[in-house]
């Protein structure tokens, strides 16, 4: 195979307006949640708990990097702007919420999705909750009243956080400045229950050792293998996980998320010091041209270099899959993903 990496570049001009990093897990969520007809087990709606988040001065600064540069909430919890090229949170409204705008995320008509504001606002964020009810959201998916949450909201990855994790996320997370913004609520024309996604979970074996596990946390809690698994028929193949192939389009470009595994028409080619500079540069082996910005180097830029090296460790751990894909080909009807994206006529079922 040529070698993509080097020849083309990637063609996707970043520096577009109103991305919204969420749309991929958004879609991914969705395409799960769509799949209405199959009876699905609701999980119990557990008891809020005897729950507390003491506030430290270790959790804050534990909280403040997992929020800023792992878990990505704000990205989904804040309306964005860019400024000197970034995309950022627009000003005084960390955290303040997010109504997604029509046509962003492949919904029915009709449907209205918002991440609420959770600044510590009593009367409009989550000031009022006790940490054990901002636990059961985070990591069970169930809000104050009780109702199931949508799974674009993904506690089913949260669910993996250890107690001190999940501690610090809350204790950073009533540090913010509240911000007093009232949203409308998500509406769906269809019913929502909880649902863990077990389908997408990637497996670890029982005896992996501390870094390749420390890794798969890590790849949970940032939503890697959600953006990096294709739709197919409504549904992420657990036989494609991190193959790429999620199709994202909008003001931002036309872009398709691409193979994360050790196979060679995925990252097979990138040794742990190219992984580094790719996720903290957002241009391929810092020196390409620049991913589009969907993909959250923005975030991932701050990533602590332990970290990092036990993502590459991990990933070089999950099953190869051959699918060729590349952005800055010419788009060909791909027989895997049903999508037609660069070097798809490359892909054999
Ligand atoms: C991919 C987008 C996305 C990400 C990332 C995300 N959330 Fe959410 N979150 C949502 C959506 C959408 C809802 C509302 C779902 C609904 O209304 O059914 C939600 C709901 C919540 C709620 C319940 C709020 C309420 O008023 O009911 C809390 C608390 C919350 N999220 C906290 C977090 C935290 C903390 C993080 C990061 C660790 C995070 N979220 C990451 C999309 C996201
Ligand atoms: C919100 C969606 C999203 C999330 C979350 C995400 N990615 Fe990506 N990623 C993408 C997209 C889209 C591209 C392709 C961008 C382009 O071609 O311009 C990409 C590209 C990449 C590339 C470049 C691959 C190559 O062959 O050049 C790597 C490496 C990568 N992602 C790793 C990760 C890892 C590791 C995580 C989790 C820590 C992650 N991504 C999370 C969407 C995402």
């Amino acid at each position: 195979m040529r070698d993509r990496k080097y020849s083309s570049g990637f063609g996707i001009k970043a520096g577009l307006l109103f991305v919204l990093l969420a749309v991929a897990t958004a879609t991914a969520v969705f395409a799960a949640s769509g799949r209405a007809s199959r009876p699905k087990q609701a999980t119990p709606i557990p008891k809020a708990a005897e729950f507390t988040a003491k506030a430290t001065p270790a959790r804050l600064a534990r909280g403040r990097y997992l929020v800023g540069t792992v878990t990505g909430c704000f990205d989904c919890h804040s309306e964005h702007e860019y400024v000197n090229g970034q995309w950022i949170p627009k000003k005084g409204m960390l955290g303040a919420g997010n109504v997604f705008p029509p046509g962003f995320i492949p919904l029915p008509p009709g449907a209205q999705v918002v991440a609420p504001n959770i600044t510590p606002d009593r009367e409009t964020g989550i000031g009022s909750w006790t940490d054990a009810e901002i636990d059961r959201a985070l990591q069970h998916g169930i809000a104050k009243d009780g109702h199931p949450l949508f799974n674009l909201m993904p506690y089913w990855q949260y669910n993996v956080l250890t107690p001190e994790d999940a501690k610090s996320i809350i204790v950073f997370l009533r540090s913010i400045p509240p911000v007093h913004n009232a949203l409308p609520v998500t509406k769906l024309p269809f019913p929502v229950t909880v649902d863990m996604k077990k389908d997408l979970i990637p497996s670890l074996p029982k005896n992996a050792p501390a870094q390749i596990r420390h890794g798969w946390y890590l790849a949970r809690i940032a939503g890697c293998e959600d953006c990096h698994t294709p739709i197919v028929r409504g549904q992420q193949p657990p036989s494609m996980m991190f193959a790429g192939g999620m199709h994202f389009q909008g003001p931002f470009g036309n872009v398709f998320s691409l193979n994360i595994t050790p196979s060679a028409s995925g990252i097979g080619f990138m040794n742990e010091g190219m992984f580094s500079r790719t996720l903290t540069t957002g241009r391929v082996n810092g020196t390409g041209n620049k991913l589009n910005p969907i993909m959250p180097f923005e975030d991932f830029r701050n990533l602590k270099p332990a970290d990092i090296r036990a993502l590459y460790a991990f990933l070089r751990t999950v099953p190869k899959v051959r699918h060729n894909i590349d952005n800055s080909d010419t788009a060909t009807l791909c027989p895997l993903d049903g999508e037609k994206h660069g070097l798809g006529d490359r892909n054999e079922k």
